[in-house]
């Protein structure tokens, strides 16, 4: 092979940092062929240049402030490793791209607030902006988007993309015990971060929606227009619910462009056992897109992890060493539209909605006068004992209503003296609507 290699500088020597380095070496020859010419680490920088990482790293140059690597005419491609929507991982794009070498990243924190100033910097200086590492992990979906799905009219994604709380729900679901105590034991055996707010909270998950819906509807990234709620207040009582109505529960990542304007979500909500991504537990991640013309494509794969996420990674290395410049997120940087964000008060759905009340008569009459003032239509009811705690729960679900309605319901409820504690309301998500 006589090619020129493709000179690589890594910032971050963590887990990822490790693995592709790892991914590297393990498939050096095959790589090069791949690649139609070597691809070479010559350069690495991390915080503690002392600690044990179980290689060696002594064939690669030493830096110890990560941005000096964009600096140097021996690198070509700068890959990102580090983490952090601001800070030096932000720095080094800017550093990178504005010096015209491409920038591979698995940080969706990054990409998901500065993604479309990073995507003009990129186009200006005829460098690649490659992130695939940062949705859904090892699971190759934004090529699959950007360029196996070009052909349509992506109307349409939603998903599974927190591994974390897919874990939690689906110990919650199989051993019936409670949010904490599942997220305790995931903390302890190294599946949940020792601080797992980012995860448990949602943001994680709508980092990597705002990429998607980015991506599908060629727009630039949005994260503050998502509406994000976490999975903190799902309990034992609405995992069995759920089983009971024939749902299971799992936060999803979703997007939908109706009439011009974009719809994104992150929250807990009930689908269908029928439905693919019910079926999918664990840590396990899993993307839904439909396009105008393929239909319905499903995704499904490790979305974290050493090895899925080097894979990821070296992909777009790969790419690079092609010469692939294609946009960051679909269309030319300049064209990136500013779509309105629908207002998720103003959407429909159908509800589900967990009350703990005191139990005597005339409490449902109550509830029922206030949903009905909000103009919610009850398609279910049922009252169930609990041994744990005061009072009863009441939970039910509603027909087909307005979500602004259903809110609002909700919050006069729960300052009814009857009921005990902060109701909990979650959308029984249909994707036919
Ligand atoms: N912490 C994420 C998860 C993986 O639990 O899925 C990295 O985005």
């Amino acid at each position: 092979m006589s090619a020129q290699p493709l000179r690589l500088a890594v910032a971050g020597l963590g887990t990822v940092g490790i693995g592709v380095r790892e991914g590297l070496a393990k498939h050096q020859a095959v790589l090069s062929q791949r690649a139609a010419r070597p691809l070479k680490v010559v350069a690495v920088s991390a915080r503690d240049r002392h600690r044990d990482r179980g290689v060696d790293l002594a064939a690669y140059d030493w830096v110890d402030n990560p941005v000096e690597l964009a600096g140097r005419d021996d690198v070509d491609v700068v890959v990102e490793l580090i983490g952090g929507a601001d800070g030096p991982a932000l720095a080094l794009a800017k550093e990178a791209l504005g010096r015209g070498k491409s920038f591979v990243t698995a940080n969706k924190a990054l990409i998901a607030h500065h993604g479309g100033e990073l995507a003009d910097l990129a186009e200006t200086n005829d460098a690649a902006l490659k992130f695939e590492a940062g949705v859904a992990g090892g699971i190759p979906v934004l090529k699959a988007l950007r360029e196996g799905m070009s052909a349509n009219d992506l109307d349409s994604l939603h998903g599974i993309l927190n591994g974390t709380c897919n874990y939690i729900l689906t110990v919650m679901e199989r051993e019936g015990t409670g949010f904490a105590e599942v997220l305790e034991a995931a903390q302890k055996a190294g599946y949940a971060e020792a601080d797992p707010s980012f995860d448990v909270d949602g943001i994680d998950a709508a980092h990597k929606t705002a990429i998607l819906a980015a991506l599908a509807f060629g727009m630039r990234p949005d994260f503050d227009a998502l509406s994000i709620k976490g999975i903190r207040q799902i309990a034992p009582i609405d995992i069995a619910h759920a089983a009971d109505l024939g749902y299971r529960i799992k936060l999803l990542g979703l997007a939908r462009r109706r009439n011009g304007a974009v719809e994104q979500r992150v929250h807990p909500c009930m689908v269908s056992k029928d439905t693919a991504l019910a079926h999918v537990g664990g840590v396990t991640n899993a993307v839904v897109a439909t396009g105008d013309l393929v239909g319905q494509t499903v995704y499904e794969g490790a979305g974290a992890g050493a090895g899925p996420t080097a894979s990821a990674v070296i992909a777009d290395v790969v790419d690079i060493a092609h010469g692939c410049r294609r946009p960051a997120f679909s269309v030319p940087a300049d064209d990136l539209k500013a779509l309105p964000t629908l207002d998720p008060m103003e959407l429909d759905g159908n509800f589900y909605l967990r009350l703990r009340v005191v139990d005597r008569p005339g409490v449902i009459a109550e509830i029922s006068s206030v949903l009905a003032g909000e103009d919610v239509s009850l398609a279910s009811l049922i009252q169930r004992d609990t041994a744990e705690t005061d009072g009863v729960y009441v939970v039910l679900t509603t027909h087909r209503t307005n979500e602004g309605g259903m809110t609002r319901a909700s919050r006069k409820i729960g300052e009814l003296d009857s009921v005990l504690e902060e109701p909990v309301m979650l959308r029984i998500e249909r994707f036919d609507q």
